[in-house]
Parts: C-alpha cells; sequence; structure tokens
C-alpha cells in the first residue's frame, strides 16, 4: 500500500516541479517590469531596513538588490526550486540569507525578534493569509513593519475583472495556487497591525489580469500592552 502511494505520488511531483520551474522563469521574465514599477519604493523601504529581515515568499529573490549590503534576511521560501536562484541572488547583492524550506503561516522566527518583514506577491498565493499576517505580526519587534505589494481583484464590472474570472482557475494552476481575485486590502486592513497605510495603483499597462496592485505598510504598535 506504501508503495501504490509512492508510485501514484511520482507523476504528481514531476508535474508540479515541472510547474515550479515555469514559475520561476516567469519570475524572473518579470523582474524588469517589477523593477520598474517598484523599484523606487522598494528602495525606500526595503533599504531602510536594518537588523535581522524576515522575507516571506521570496521567489527567485526580485527583492535582494534593494537591501543594503550585509543585511541579514530569513527567507521562507517553501518552494526548493526558488532556492539556488535566490542564493545566487543574495550573493550577487551581498545578502546574508538563511534559507527555510518553510510556509509562511508557521514560521520558526522567535516572537518580536524581526525588524522588518515583507511579503511581496504572496498574499495572492497562500492557503490562510489571515495567519501570515499574524505571523508576520507574531515576529516583528515592536514599532516594526511588515511591507508589502500585492496584485488585487480588479473594480467589479470592469474588463479587467471579466478577465480575471476567466483566468482564475488556469492562473491558479499555473502559478501553484495563485488566486487573481482575492480583495487583499481588506485581508490586510482587518488584520493583526495597529496601522496600515496602503496605496491602490492601477499599473495601467502589463498583465490585465494583475494590473490593480496594493503597496503599503502594516506596523506593529510601539508598545503592546
Ligand atoms: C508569486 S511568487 C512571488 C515571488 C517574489 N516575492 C516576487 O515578488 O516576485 C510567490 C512566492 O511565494 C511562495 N509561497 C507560496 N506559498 C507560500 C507560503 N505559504 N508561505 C511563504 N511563501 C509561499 C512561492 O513559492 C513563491 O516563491
Amino acid at each position: 500500500m506504501c508503495l501504490v502511494g509512492m508510485v501514484r505520488r511520482v507523476p504528481n511531483l514531476t508535474k508540479s516541479k515541472r510547474r515550479s520551474r515555469f514559475e520561476a522563469r516567469l519570475l524572473d521574465a518579470g523582474a524588469e517590469d517589477s523593477h520598474a514599477t517598484w523599484g523606487e519604493r522598494k528602495s525606500a523601504v526595503i533599504g531602510a531596513m536594518r537588523g535581522t529581515v524576515v522575507e516571506l515568499g521570496p521567489g527567485t529573490g526580485v527583492n535582494m538588490r534593494y537591501y543594503q549590503a550585509g543585511t541579514r534576511v530569513i527567507a521562507i521560501e517553501p518552494n526548493p526550486v526558488m532556492h539556488a536562484p535566490l542564493q545566487t541572488a543574495a550573493a550577487e547583492y551581498d545578502v546574508d540569507l538563511d534559507i527555510r524550506q518553510l510556509g509562511g503561516a508557521e514560521v520558526d522566527v522567535a516572537d518580536e525578534s524581526a525588524d522588518g518583514v515583507i511579503g511581496t506577491l504572496l498574499l495572492c498565493g497562500v492557503d490562510d493569509p489571515q495567519q501570515v499576517l499574524r505571523e508576520a505580526h507574531r515576529i516583528l519587534k515592536p514599532g516594526g513593519v511588515y511591507f508589502f505589494i500585492e496584485h488585487v481583484a480588479s473594480p467589479a464590472r470592469t474588463v479587467n475583472r471579466c478577465v480575471q474570472q476567466v483566468l482564475f482557475r488556469p492562473h491558479r494552476w499555473i502559478f501553484n495556487g495563485c488566486e487573481i481575485t482575492r480583495d487583499t486590502e481588506a485581508c490586510i486592513r482587518g488584520g493583526p497591525f495597529d496601522v496600515v497605510e496602503i496605496d491602490a495603483v492601477d499599473r495601467g499597462r502589463g498583465a490585465l489580469w494583475v494590473r490593480h496592485q496594493i503597496v503599503g505598510t502594516a506596523t506593529k504598535a510601539a508598545s503592546h500592552g
């Protein structure tokens, strides 16, 4: 019975590895566009973080260039296919990287030990976004900031929204669970953080289904009574 289970799992594993490699290639292909849209914002926020930063779902390492050289980054990345390119990117930008093959819902980082937490294009693909936000809040030092960028559901009754509805299932399959119609702004505003600042951005170009994005910070109060 055990053997049957093993034999049956092999094709699925192969398929998901292939899909993961495809996802990694697509992330790399979209990196320049991402830098063009978000480079300035990322430089300002990520570049200002010092000490130990936890990045949830860093993928192939698109954010590595924004850290100050020497920053200690704990990378919570469940997909091992991402690990080699992530290490390469960290080495290129002199980031002190510690990869942990875990999901963001249960992070092996001590309470109130992180100076900053980052999640870009993350909450669209996790099973329980609220739990991930609770973990980010738990590990942040008082006064610490969670920086996020997320693609979100386009406004109702727009062409973009129709396209999202049509592509919802294939997109979720190709991108290992990524859902393009999530209301992530409401999710973050309803989360555990004390101050949430969000800018909604229509990128005005690129793939219609990920054109509407949010960027911002969620801050943990300086002291929790
Ligand atoms: C769309 S990619 C974004 C990669 C990168 N952050 C960026 O901005 O391009 C999502 C990443 O989150 C990772 N991921 C998926 N589920 C996760 C989870 N539960 N916790 C942490 N990371 C997760 C995926 O493996 C993938 O590397």
